[in-house]
């Protein structure tokens, strides 16, 4: 029996949809907050929004349980816990705090004294058990630049925020767990998770989305203002934000993902003792301009960002950007990779994700209920031309020539290109 935490989030709920999928006879016990009755509503939605096609039977098998993870007994009578502890084989922690701009101390409470007590929960079960952890590949820090090893290494320059330095904790929590149960653990380190599957009411959202939600704030408020040229490509507003041009970053399809934690959350392994740390990671970086270029062309389609090491004198268009980039403007100066040793030696049976391509970027921030608007575009170049992106400063025109056409490769069923539009509503 699997207990899940974190199963009402957008990772965790892409988890279960792919675990139930895979595994038809599995029961799982959902560990969540609230009261079981909500849980279950809740985690209706969020299954719907994963695109499985999953039905009623398939929420049959899941059985809500409230705990507070604040507490070292997960909030639950010594009978309720003993029971718990003695029912399940595994258990998967997903749960945690990823507001990357949150204060050290409230991110800790739940990534890190969440963890300690779900490790507390894992000890009291049978030896048997194995515990997949869900920490980031943002556990790097600060290192701009090479690799980032498969591996758990306190960054020699500390990290870009308290949200890696939590995770970072956590992963020392289950190091020692593993050595010294010699139990088996497994720590997956995803990298920022994203999904085109068009955004779902009252279901979790991704990173990216929530990014989305920011800059639409950024146009509300500037539209108030009686700024109107952030909606009007015809003469656009130009602004700074902190980053590097040549900046990349690595984004993975959830749906890969969550496929990648169904086949860890079996894993079994004789080398126990320590957590095997495994990379769920794209083999292809995103350039920074690329990711900038969907953002603003999805919310913002008036506005042309320029990357800049430093943005002195900032305006109060630049400020307003900085303050709802949710602590984004942290990762625009990265140009790293991630090994991806384990990874391929425990995943060898997945096949690679697809091509995160300027089109898959557009629908990936596309705001709710729409489609994602074209603008008048510079630089159509081919656009497969090696591992990256980064040499693609504005690739929208092939995102719209994309748009236009069936996928390429079909890996993996995925839902249509948004139909193209030629009316952009502006406020
Ligand atoms: N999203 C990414 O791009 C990404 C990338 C790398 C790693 N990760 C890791 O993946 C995990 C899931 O992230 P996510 O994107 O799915 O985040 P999310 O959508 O914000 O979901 C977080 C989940 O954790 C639960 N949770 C938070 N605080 C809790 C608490 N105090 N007690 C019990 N449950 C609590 C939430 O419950 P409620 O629904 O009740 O709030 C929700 O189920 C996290 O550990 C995160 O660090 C995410």
């Amino acid at each position: 029996m699997l207990a899940l935490t974190g199963a009402t989030g957008f990772f965790g709920s892409h988890f279960l949809a792919a675990y139930l999928t895979a595994h038809p006879r599995a029961r799982i016990i959902v560990l969540g907050r609230d009261a079981p009755r909500r849980t279950r509503d809740r985690l209706h939605t969020a299954l719907r929004a994963t695109g499985r096609p999953l039905d009623s039977t398939h929420l049959q098998r899941v059985t809500p349980l409230r705990i507070n993870l604040a507490d070292e007994c997960l909030g639950l009578d010594s009978r309720a816990y003993t029971a718990l502890a003695d029912r399940i084989t595994a258990l998967c922690h997903f749960a945690g705090h990823i507001g990357l701009d949150a204060p050290l101390d409230v991110l800790r409470t739940v990534n890190v004294t969440g963890t300690a007590h779900l490790l507390h929960l894992a000890r009291a079960a049978g030896p048997r058990l194995s515990f997949l952890h869900i920490s980031t590949a943002y556990v790097a820090g600060t290192r701009r630049c090479g690799t980032a090893p498969e591996a758990i290494i306190r960054p020699p320059e500390g990290f870009l925020s308290p949200y890696e330095e939590s995770k970072y904790e956590a992963e020392c929590l289950v190091h020692q767990y593993a050595a010294r149960t010699g139990r088996l653990a497994v720590i997956a380190r995803p990298s920022l998770l994203v999904t085109d599957r068009p955004q779902q009411p009252g279901a979790p959202q991704s990173p990216l989305r929530r990014l989305g939600a920011g800059a639409a704030n950024v146009q509300r408020i500037s539209t108030r203002a009686g700024e109107r040229g952030l909606c009007n490509p015809e003469c656009p507003v130009t602004a700074r934000i902190p980053g590097a041009p040549h900046a990349t970053l690595n984004l993975l399809q959830v749906e890969h993902a969550a496929q990648a934690a169904v086949h860890l959350s079996r894993c079994t392994s004789r080398r126990r003792g320590s957590a095997k740390v495994v990379h769920l990671v794209h083999p292809h970086q995103v350039a920074i301009p690329a990711l900038l270029d969907a953002l603003t062309t999805a919310h913002l389609p008036g506005l042309r960002l320029t990357l800049t090491a430093q943005v002195t004198d900032p305006t109060p268009l630049e400020k307003l950007l900085q303050h709802m980039s949710q602590g984004a403007h942290l990762y625009t100066h990265l140009n790293r990779r991630y090994d991806r040793t384990q990874y391929l030696r425990h995943l060898r049976q997945l096949p690679d994700p697809p091509d995160l391509t300027p089109a898959y970027l557009l629908r990936a921030f596309a705001p709710p209920g729409s489609t994602a608007p074209p603008r008048p575009l510079a630089h159509p170049r081919s656009e497969r031309n090696g591992s990256t992106h980064a040499d693609h400063p504005t690739p929208l025109r092939q995102a719209i020539e994309e748009r236009d056409r069936p996928h390429r490769r079909a890996t993996r069923p995925g839902p249509a290109p948004p139909p193209a539009t030629s009316e952009r509503r502006c406020p």
